[in-house]
């Protein structure tokens, strides 16, 4: 009973998700920018690293991934005997479609001892092309791991790619590609707030467009902010957890905001941008959910050749990890 209150308004719905969880013996794995009724039936709701971490070690013979296809794509390449289920195949991702595996052969043409890192927004193609995967969570880990004599490839984001050039001092090329949410948060968008709210804590995701100006600024010492983070969504959520701050200025997605406020519910988190907001994460609804399970649909499946390789590059991000 106050498992339903919790879901607010969906209760039908809700139960004949979770009956049809046991039925099929799935689990339901949601990113942190999901919308709050999903994050409320989900078993675990994280950030990208923390996902593949869970893909890879459910025992449950079924994935729903409430997420983008790249994140169900992965989930398959990490757990091929299992059946994963993407609930609205049109959850795409605008970073991850700044690349694919004909330009990346072509740069990796011009590079040709480099050594490719890839985000995890990317294809099972690019991966499968890479040499290593990344997250926000653990990018900087997986550059330093790399021997300093090597010419590193970064793709496809220039402002994370900006960000871990900082923090680990390597010389990288960095594609130009760019997640239409994240770039939208521009320094303009960001000084406005922050000179309404001075005594906030600022919480920002590297693939933020203001991330390289703000390292500019952070590393002058002349950017007026006490409290400034840098980290993934889960890196987010873990500081707003443990700060003891009790108002933070949030540059992300938007539905980050839901597990923060119900985590902390005596502390004040405020969007940088109201409008940042993925309309591919936002695709995916209770009644999709619930039509995935009871169709068992969409599966998301990867041709073995490619899973195969791009296996290899996921691994070795999660050894690290
Ligand atoms: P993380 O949750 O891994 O920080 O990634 C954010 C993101 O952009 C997912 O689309
Ligand atoms: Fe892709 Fe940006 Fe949406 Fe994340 S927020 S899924 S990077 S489009």
């Amino acid at each position: 009973m106050a498992q339903m209150l919790q879901f607010n308004g969906h209760g039908e719905l809700a139960a004949e998700i979770l009956r049809l969880k046991k039925e099929r013996n799935a689990v339901i794995l949601a990113h942190n920018y999901q919308v709050p009724e999903v994050q409320d039936i989900a078993d675990f709701v994280g950030d990208s690293l923390g996902l593949s971490q869970a893909a890879a070690r459910t025992p449950a013979d079924v994935i729903v991934f409430c997420g983008v296809h790249f994140m169900a794509e992965t989930a398959s390449i990490i757990s091929p005997k299992k059946t994963v289920l993407l609930p609205d195949l049109g959850a795409g991702c605008s970073l991850a479609a700044t690349i694919d595996g004909e330009k990346l052969r072509a740069w990796k043409n011009e590079h040709p001892n480099s050594a490719v890192v890839s985000y995890i927004n990317t294809t099972a193609e690019v991966k499968a092309e890479s040499d290593y995967v990344c997250t926000s969570g653990n990018a900087v880990k997986v550059v330093n791991s790399i021997p300093r004599d090597r010419e590193i490839l970064f793709l496809p984001d220039l402002f994370l790619g900006a960000f871990v050039k900082e923090r680990t001092g390597r010389e990288m090329e960095i594609w130009p590609g760019e997640c239409h949410v994240h770039a939208g948060i521009t320094p303009d968008v960001v000084n406005e707030k922050l000179a309404e709210n001075s005594d906030a804590e600022f919480l920002i995701h590297p693939e933020c467009g203001c991330v390289t100006q703000f390292l500019y600024f952070a590393e002058k010492g002349d950017f007026n902010m006490p409290m400034v983070h840098v980290a993934s969504t889960e890196g987010m959520v873990r500081r707003a957890r443990e700060s003891s701050a009790d108002k933070f200025l949030v540059a992300t997605e938007t539905g980050i905001l839901h597990r923060m406020r119900k985590e902390n519910p005596d502390k004040t988190f405020l969007p940088v941008k109201e409008d940042a907001v993925c309309q591919y994460m936002k695709t995916i609804t209770l009644e999709k959910v619930a039509n995935s399970l009871r169709n068992m649909v969409h599966e998301v499946r990867v041709r073995d050749e490619i899973a195969g390789k791009a296996r290899l590059a996921i691994q070795r991000m999660l050894e690290l990890a």
